[in-house]
């Protein structure tokens, strides 16, 4: 399945637009061990919609993601875990150390009463163990439902709640930089609201006093004494879910995409191989969370199925210095380093000092995801830690499309910096205008849509099929609609050009405006909130709040403070707003919309032409709205 020139490029994208079972049912059957082959390759519509892959194939990810590894090369490194710590040693698991920890724990789940289909909750720091409980899950067919660490208790409880999940998987605590951090605390504080939940195991990191309730939670360590190591994969349906993972949307609650077995084991190993040019034995480090896709398809999924060996790290860019990243390339010799434009901007503010005497030539490939990135940037990393010798390859994809959808193949395609170029083969890229019309040739600009399947497509958002069709198939119909906005040149390339819906991108992270309005409307004395997003020099958006309080008790700063604290309380610390200005009112239209392209543009600090205001309701609103960001600045 890999692509080894241009014109194999070129040769694999027009079949998998002319002939896509054959050009899809041949890598599946070819690169991966399946139970029993499928009937059909390919069953789908956009107008339920319906997709299904590998139709009555059968199959376990794990098996494909260990056992055959562990009969090939059971001495060869699967994941070598990285400690905050840089003192603290590192650990290696070879594919057969790993396979005997998942099978072990995937027996511990069992013991503890989950079953095929039943809903798993996993929030863990970046630990071996996070790996071997999502693969765990996998194995016994049990569909597993990470949440980020950095998620609140509430936020935790709304997505057990959401998908019915009957045990939690976690730590006592966790370390990130010098922050301790209270994991199973912050899960007992969920817990009050999730009677769904029998089982919580929690794994040992810190040693921190925790509290154990009888009958509810246990060990992990403890509970693996009673079990042996010997667990046979459950057979699967390829499209039987194999994960949800929760993201944000332009509406409050955020959606659980559900993705399936056979389809997204496929397309997360065609992709990491082809896009990184992944061969055998390289080292490559992820430095993304596996609470975000990103850490599932290419920590997890996408490298164990295709043999590799996959750096997990636990810590933080900074810490203990600017230099960490370059410290575990050097001491890992790492071959391919795949992270985010906002790690990128944040270590370039810290110097060159902190890269120069790294030893980084053991880099062949390095990856950017997440969000757009500038050219300065991705200038930045080509040449000061690619040294101009390995490609940069700026990757766009989606929660919701599982895999990488538009990229350069590294050293196969060519680079254009700053734009994300050229559609994967199988991936049918279009862009429409506000009617829905294509929009063809080059230099154009559009909306993104995709108007074919591809094996990782979402399946549904799990409980609320219709949320499914209305987010992402009604825009346009018979298209995939993205959310985001793109160009297109001469040659076919896309730059993405950032979210057209109420979806901000916060250093990567997503984070959707009607959830952090919520969050800060549930503080005491808040009448109406509208949030924006702005140009942040190293998050690449920050968030602005204009906030409608109806009583303040204290001064304006202090009540900042406290509105923070309850959007950490409600949400987590990623979705507290950078800057918060109080307003007497929001220009709204007589409809009674807020105009947030006028609360855009003054967040952006652009008052000088703010366009036709004479349809507010109170256009003097602005006036106000503008001298009191002047104020903040
Ligand atoms: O707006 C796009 C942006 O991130 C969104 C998807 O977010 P999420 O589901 O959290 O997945 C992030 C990691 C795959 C997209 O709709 N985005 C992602 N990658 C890029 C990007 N924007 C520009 N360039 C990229 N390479």
């Amino acid at each position: 399945m890999k692509i080894n020139s241009f014109q194999e490029y070129e040769e694999a994208y027009k079949k998998s637009v002319e002939n896509p079972e054959d050009f899809w049912g041949e890598i599946a059957a070819n690169n991966f061990e399946w139970r029993k082959p499928w009937r059909k390759v390919l069953n789908w519509n956009f107008s339920e919609p319906k997709v299904e892959w590998f139709v009555g194939g059968k199959l376990n990810i794990t098996e494909n993601c260990l056992d055959r590894h562990v009969k090939d090369k059971p001495n060869q490194p699967a994941i070598i875990w990285e400690p905050n710590d840089p003192n603290e040693e590192s650990v290696t698991l070879t594919y057969r150390q790993l396979f005997e920890r998942v099978c072990r724990f995937a027996n511990v789940l069992k013991r503890n009463g989950v079953k095929k289909g039943d809903r798993v909750c996993i929030y863990m720091p970046m630990i071996p163990e996070l790996s071997i409980a999502v693969l765990a899950c996998a194995r016994i067919g049990a569909i597993h439902s990470v949440v980020f660490g950095g998620f609140s208790a509430t936020s935790i409880a709304d997505r057990i709640n959401d998908s019915q999940c009957v045990a939690v998987v976690t730590t006592d605590g966790a370390v990130r930089g010098n922050k301790a951090i209270p994991m199973k605390d912050t899960v007992d504080d969920a817990m009050i609201g999730c009677p769904s939940v029998k089982k919580v195991i929690v794994a040992t990191r810190t040693r921190t006093p925790v509290s154990m309730i009888k009958g509810r939670d246990v060990w992990w360590e403890e509970e693996e004494k009673h079990v042996t190591s010997d667990c046979p994969a459950e057979e699967m349906d390829s499209e039987d879910p194999l994960f949800i993972l929760y993201t944000s949307g332009s509406t409050g609650k955020p959606k659980g995409v559900v993705q399936t077995c056979g389809g997204y084991m496929v397309y997360a190993a065609y992709t990491f191989q082809n896009v990184f040019q992944y061969k055998a034995g390289m080292v490559h480090f992820c430095t993304a969370d596996i609470g975000w896709i990103t850490g599932h398809s290419y920590i997890v999924y996408g490298p164990l199925a295709s043999g590799a060996i996959s750096v997990l790290f636990e810590g933080v860019p900074t810490y203990p210095d600017a230099g960490r990243f370059w410290d575990i390339v050097e001491k890992h010799k790492v071959n391919i380093l795949y992270t985010a434009p906002t790690a990128i901007r944040s270590l370039m503010g810290f110097g060159l000092e902190y890269v120069e005497g790294k030893d980084l030539s053991s880099l062949k490939v390095l990856g950017s995801v997440g969000e757009p990135i500038n050219e300065e940037a991705w200038q930045w990393y080509s040449k000061n830690i690619g040294k101009d010798k390995c490609p940069v390859v700026d990757t766009w994809w989606q929660t919701e499309t599982g895999g990488i959808m538009i990229s350069a193949l590294a050293g196969i395609t060519p680079l254009k910096p700053a734009w994300a170029s050229l559609p994967l083969p199988g991936v049918q890229m279009m862009l429409v205008d506000e009617n829905g019309n294509e929009i063809l040739g080059g230099n154009v600009s559009g909306n993104l849509c995709i108007k074919f399947p591809w094996p990782s497509i979402l399946r549904t958002t799990w409980g609320d099929h219709e949320r499914c069709r209305t987010n992402y198939f009604s825009a346009y119909p018979n298209l995939y609609f993205t959310g985001d906005g793109a160009m297109r040149d001469e040659n076919g390339f896309y730059r993405i050009t950032g979210r057209v819906d109420d979806v901000l991108n916060v250093s990567g992270h997503r984070i959707g405006t009607a959830e952090v309005e919520n969050a800060i409307n549930m503080h005491t004395g808040v009448v109406e909130s509208a949030i924006v997003g702005y140009p942040h020099d190293i998050k690449g958006q920050g968030i602005y709040a204009y906030v409608i309080c109806e009583s303040m008790i204290h001064d304006e700063d202090l009540t900042r403070r406290d509105i923070l604290a309850t959007v950490s309380r409600v949400i987590g610390p990623i979705a507290k707003p950078d800057k918060i200005q109080f307003v007497s009112g929001l220009p709204k239209t007589r409809s009674g919309k807020i105009m947030r392209r006028i609360l855009r543009k003054i967040a952006e600090g652009e008052t000088s032409n703010l366009g036709d205001i004479s349809t507010l309701l109170d256009p003097t609103v602005v006036e106000d709205i503008k001298n009191g960001a002047e104020a903040l600045k």
